[in-house]
């Protein structure tokens, strides 16, 4: 069956004159490109060399800001492919018929590190998709966790900024340990549950194949009666959940720092291509308040065992990009991508993400017109009276304002039967307040589920990462303050952390839920102290 999208690339590629003389970017032959014109044997260098300017100045004028977040990465294409069609739930063009595959352009990504840091450091990795629909692109801009540090998006500038690299010295670059990070940990107990995932060994990812995605927000799906279901997003990998162990994350670092990319890359090559399949928790909207945490709060999951995970589809990456710059690095993904079908909720994250991504991709990208870089061009026909921009690509004709009645454009709007994205029309109500609700105040509970779901061997890890990041804090009372907020997941857990960071250990607390201590955290021989 064809791909549209790579049919679409195939237009773009044949423009490419990959052989034949060498032009200037107007199209002159160029006769010699190793020495620049000079007057006379040695110089100076003349200011009318136009190939030489030129050369140089695109030159300099290569790099592109990197992504504020989630800087570094690698990008695939492939298809996705529903079971069974989903129309009781969503009218989404592309969930209601098993024949049809969907094109698809994924990027994996660190979160912390710049474009040129290692692949295998501690660190939450992006999961990002976009589904070359034919009723336009959708993203599910996820992550490998399914909950996130933070409740409001507001905060998200506060906590990139204690994440990144300490402001006076740019270290460290690499990791998640450093002061600014426990300090805001220490804080914020909001950030526990995601922080217990991001100590796990789900943060050393053996390889972007074996990794699962989440779009962690709860979203909301609508069918072809306007009827909406809460939905949870699941991505599960063909080959299992892997991870590395820190020994070897870091030894890698250190002999190969494209170790995922590599990986990636070379099995696509192989033709071993790596597969997800997608699975949905599905929430009648009636259960909406059914739960002991808010589905609109991002640092929650909702627990298997109470909505369990329906498979619904299939993901395969099947080809690696032709250019990373072009495509892995121009991508712009947006959860504000949505199709007729999908939409959102209240969730405060996703309302400012649905502000944030377009936002820094207008800078990013150089402007308005990004969504006609070939990686983002939706394979459905776009047209609109957006006109002009920086990097116009389009030559558009006719009326550019609406409504008209001179011809040209696309003067008429859908008709109201037309399958076109309608918000969902819920019914808002209530005062401003700046102010979280109160549903939102839970941060131990599901921190502590966490942790009792552990093996004994993965919490023994759990245990050691904390005593590794917390052990390179210079700050005492940061290392004592972070502590005590672990003794409100598990009492047993700060104290092993506190013995392996010369921190005295905390106090028990009444009201935290005390299991019988795992064997996993009678271990001696730890490196606490940062080795
Ligand atoms: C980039 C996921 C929260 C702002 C990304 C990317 C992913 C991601 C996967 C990389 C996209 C790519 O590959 O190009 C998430 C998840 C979040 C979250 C799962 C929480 C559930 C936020 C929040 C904000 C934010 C709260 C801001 C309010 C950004 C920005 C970028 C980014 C500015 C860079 C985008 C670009 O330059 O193209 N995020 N993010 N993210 N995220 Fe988020």
């Amino acid at each position: 069956m064809a791909d549209p999208k790579q049919e679409q690339r195939d237009r773009f590629r044949a423009e490419d004159p990959a052989s034949g003389p060498m032009t200037t970017d107007q199209g002159v032959p160029v006769d010699h490109t190793d020495d620049s014109l000079q007057a006379g044997e040695r110089g100076p260098t003349l200011m009318e060399d136009f190939h030489f300017r030129e050369k140089i100045t695109r030159f300099d004028h290569e790099r592109i800001p990197e992504r504020v977040v989630h800087a570094r990465g690698a990008g695939a294409y492939g298809y996705f492919q529903p079971y069974r069609s989903c129309a009781e739930f969503t009218r989404a063009a592309f969930l209601q018929d098993p024949s049809v595959k969907t094109p698809v352009f994924v990027r994996f990504s660190t979160v912390q590190g710049p474009r040129g840091s290692a692949d295998t450091v501690r660190d939450v990795r992006g999961f990002a998709t976009k589904f070359y629909t034919s009723e336009g692109n959708y993203d599910l801009v996820g992550n490998n966790f399914p909950v996130f540090f933070i409740q409001d998006g507001i905060k998200f500038p506060d906590f990139v900024h204690a994440v990144k690299p300490e402001p006076h010295n740019d270290i460290p670059t690499g990791a998640s340990a450093h002061d600014t990070l426990w300090d805001f940990v220490s804080l914020q107990p909001e950030t526990l549950h995601t922080i217990m995932w991001l100590m796990s060994d789900r943060a050393i990812p053996r390889s972007y194949r074996m990794m699962q995605g989440f779009g962690v927000h709860t979203f909301r799906f609508v069918n072809a009666q306007g009827q909406g279901t809460f939905v949870k997003f699941h991505w599960k990998p063909k080959l299992g959940v892997h991870s590395l162990v820190w020994d070897e994350a870091q030894e890698a670092q250190g002999r190969d720092p494209d170790f995922n990319r590599r990986d990636l890359w070379d099995t696509i090559e192989a033709g071993a291509y790596p597969e997800w399949e997608l699975g949905v928790q599905l929430v009648p909207e009636s259960d909406e308040h059914e739960f002991d945490f808010d589905l609109l709060d991002a640092t929650k999951i909702i627990p298997e065992e109470q909505v369990p995970v329906e498979p619904i589809g299939r993901m395969v990456l099947n080809r690696n990009p032709d250019n990373f710059f072009a495509e892995t690095e121009q991508v712009a993904f947006h959860t504000a991508n949505v199709v007729p079908g999908i939409d959102f909720t209240n969730d405060p994250l996703l309302q400012a993400r649905n502000f944030s991504y377009l936002d820094t991709q207008l800078i990013r990208l150089g402007g308005p017109n990004f969504a006609q870089i070939p990686v983002n061009r939706p394979v459905a026909p776009v047209r609109n009276h957006q006109r002009d921009g920086y990097h116009q690509g389009e030559i558009h004709r006719g009326a550019n304002y609406h409504p008209n009645s001179l011809g040209g454009g696309c003067p008429a709007l859908a008709d109201p039967d037309d399958p076109a994205f309608r918000h969902y029309t819920e019914r808002v109500d209530g005062r401003k307040i700046r102010r979280r609700s109160p549903s939102f105040e839970d941060h131990y509970t599901q921190a502590a589920l966490f942790w009792h779901s552990m093996a004994d061997w993965e919490q023994k890890h759990i245990v050691e990462a904390f005593r590794f990041e917390l052990g390179k804090v210079g700050a005492k009372e940061v290392r004592a303050r972070t502590v005590e907020q672990l003794s409100y997941v598990d009492h047993a857990l700060a104290v092993a952390v506190a013995e392996g960071i010369g921190v005295p250990a905390p106090q028990e607390r009444p009201n935290t839920p005390q299991p019988t201590p795992s064997p996993a955290l009678s271990f001696e021989n730890n490196r606490g102290d940062g080795s």
